[in-house]
């Protein structure tokens, strides 16, 4: 029989944004399990092409310094205090970062794809216990590599807001399936 506990999980995950955090701390122990589960997600040639800076308590004020040195001619204060203001509503901001292997063994959309499925790894986890977040991918994740040096086998690919919220079911829009699959039948 198919079992509909992941249809649930999978249909009802959803973008929760930091407007919506509560102030209510995250165990260390619980965004380590949520971690975990994101180095669980396939990988081709078992290159694990993911890495994970998290920043929460005192460090999310060493991001805020960092966003704060991001050039205002290529991004506009609104824009950067937009972001600064996220950070400081969410209980841990994970800086997702590709690392390429030296040898390049996989071309870097499939490290992409990969480091996708650990995102949602992350994301179904929170999910599941009640921790509301959201993948944010500014144009500044750029500048902000270039501030922290990121090496040059990686690339910043963004940031997962994580914080407790107030859980209320939403209906999610989807197209209908029928647009979306073909079923080839000879
Ligand atoms: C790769 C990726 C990047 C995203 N970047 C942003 C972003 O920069 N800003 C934003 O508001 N939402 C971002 N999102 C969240 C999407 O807007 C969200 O997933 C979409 O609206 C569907 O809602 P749901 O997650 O509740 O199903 C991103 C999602 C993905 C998969």
């Amino acid at each position: 029989m198919y079992n509909a506990e992941i249809n649930k999980v999978i249909r009802n995950r959803k973008t929760v944004y930091p407007t919506e955090f509560l102030r209510q701390e995250l165990s260390e122990k619980l965004v380590k399990e949520i971690l975990i589960n994101a180095t669980y997600a396939p990988t081709h040639r078992m290159t694990q092409p993911w890495h994970f800076k998290v920043y929460r308590g005192k460090s999310k004020d060493t991001l805020c310094k960092i966003i704060n040195k991001i050039d205002k001619k290529n991004h506009s204060e609104i824009k950067i205090n937009k972001f600064i203001e996220k950070i400081r509503l969410s209980d841990t901001v994970v800086s997702i970062i590709l690392t390429r292997d030296s040898k390049e063994l996989v071309p870097e959309w499939e490290e992409i794809a990969a480091v996708s499925m650990a995102v949602q790894n992350m994301w179904l986890s929170c999910y599941v216990n009640n921790i509301g977040s959201y993948w944010s991918t500014p144009q500044l994740k750029d500048d902000y590599a270039r501030q922290i040096n990121l090496d040059i086998n990686q690339r910043s690919l963004g940031f997962f807001f994580m914080g407790r919220y107030n859980h209320r079911e939403t209906s999610k829009l989807r197209d209908d399936i029928t647009q979306k699959v073909e079923w080839v039948k000879n």
